[in-house]
């Protein structure tokens, strides 16, 4: 969850939230068209409306959690709360539970939203994030998206861990198609995954080893670099649901096109679109993420873009590495914008779906992994 304009006044409030809430709540306030933030005021203001006593509600597993509310709104719901004697996790769970039961599912969205735009990335190597974007993007297309899985490191990793030889017989590469110098439609350039739980739902752009030359010949070009790679997937996107970006490894100019990429539209809602950040509970990964957030604020500052840095996926944790391992968890936990969104162990299935070429839903469907990635499939497809 990124900070709001600067132009509303808003102020956060902190507080501990189950994931199962946290997760409903963003789904149902998409669903009805509004932000989440907005959502949550608007569940306050309910709350504080409602006379009667609410139930209790379950909140074992709460962790905390940052929500931007209009101005004198966390001071208001501290009041409620000393004034209900609850616990401000208790307050927030009823208030939230109460929004729930009073705005139901819509049969269909109320508010027409754009191809929703994924960028997984972090410039440190060997995070997970392909192992993430792909996982993403498999449970998501097993969910009834239609997705596209751009590989967008020129080592191809992505391409090689779905078997996929290289560009099909007559595509052409992305880094082609940003140049304008293409001569076929992109979707030439495709590969259907085969396996049936994806439907043919799973589109993935392999690689192509000029993407080596991405920041070179890009420099060259006179006009429209900013904006090539949008160009380039612009045709692609009523085809798709979701479009995921498994980024490069490091902070280039591919990775400030692809922020570029991911940037919030007009009209569209916060965190519809935006980056999603794998790391690991150690302190390599905070640095690496202090530089990302900075390039991604630079980026901001120069172009105007807004962009949502969506939330944490905290890979390969092991809390049996001991007490560090545990407080860079809660490092990351306690950051709270962005959240953790899921948080992924190193296991032996994910080892072998890579080493075997096989994709990770398709080789342990039953896997903690696999439910972990449908989990965050379910939260990001709102
Ligand atoms: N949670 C995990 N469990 C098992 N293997 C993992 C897990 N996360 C990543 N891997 C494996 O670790 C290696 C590095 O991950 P990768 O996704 O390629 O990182 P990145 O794309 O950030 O460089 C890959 O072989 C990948 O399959
Ligand atoms: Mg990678």
């Amino acid at each position: 969850m990124t900070h709001p304009g600067a132009e509303e006044a808003r102020e956060k409030l902190l507080v501990n939230l189950t994931p199962e809430l946290r997760r409903d709540l963003r789904i149902r306030a998409a669903e009805h068209g509004l932000n989440m933030q907005d959502a949550a005021a608007s569940a306050l203001s309910l709350w504080y409306e409602t006379t009667e006593p609410s139930a209790a509600v379950e909140t074992r597993g709460a962790k905390s959690w940052g929500v931007f509310l209009p101005a004198g709104g966390p001071d208001r719901f501290t009041q409620e709360c000393e004034q209900r004697s609850l616990t401000k996790v208790q307050g927030m769970a009823q208030a939230i539970t109460l929004w729930l039961a009073a705005h139901p599912s819509p049969a269909e969205r109320l508010v027409a939203q754009p191809t929703k735009r994924i960028l997984v990335g972090n410039q440190k190597g060997g995070v997970g994030k392909t192992f993430v974007a792909s996982g993403l993007a498999q449970a998501m297309a097993e969910g009834g998206l239609r997705v596209l899985l751009v590989d967008y490191d020129p080592q191809g990793h992505l391409t090689s861990r779905m078997q996929i030889e290289g560009l099909p017989e007559g595509g052409e590469s992305l880094l082609t198609h940003m140049l304008g110098e293409a001569t076929k439609h992109l979707a030439r350039s495709l590969v259907a995954l085969p396996h049936e739980r994806f439907g043919g739902r799973l589109h993935v752009l392999p690689a192509s080893k000029d993407a080596f030359l991405m920041d070179a010949k890009l420099a060259l070009l006179q006009v429209g670099r900013d904006t090539c790679l949008a160009r380039a997937l612009a045709p692609l996107e009523d085809s798709y649901d979701v479009i995921v970006l498994d980024g490069p490894p490091n902070l280039g100019l591919a990775i400030d096109l692809a922020i570029n990429y991911v940037q919030r539209r007009s009209g569209e809602l916060i965190d519809h679109s935006g980056i999603l950040i794998p790391v690991w509970s150690d302190r390599s990964s905070f640095d690496a993420y202090e530089m990302l957030h900075s390039q991604i604020a630079t980026h901001s500052k120069m172009t105007g873009a807004v962009v949502d840095e969506l939330g944490f996926v905290v890979n390969a944790y092991d809390a049996r590495k001991g007490v560090g391992t545990r407080s860079f968890y809660e490092g990351w936990n306690q950051l709270t914008v962005p959240g953790v969104l899921g948080t992924l162990k190193d296991s032996i299935e994910g080892r072998e779906a890579s080493d075997y070429q096989v994709p990770l839903l398709e080789h342990a469907p039953d896997s903690p992994q696999a439910n972990v990635m449908r989990a965050l499939a379910k939260e990001l497809a709102a």
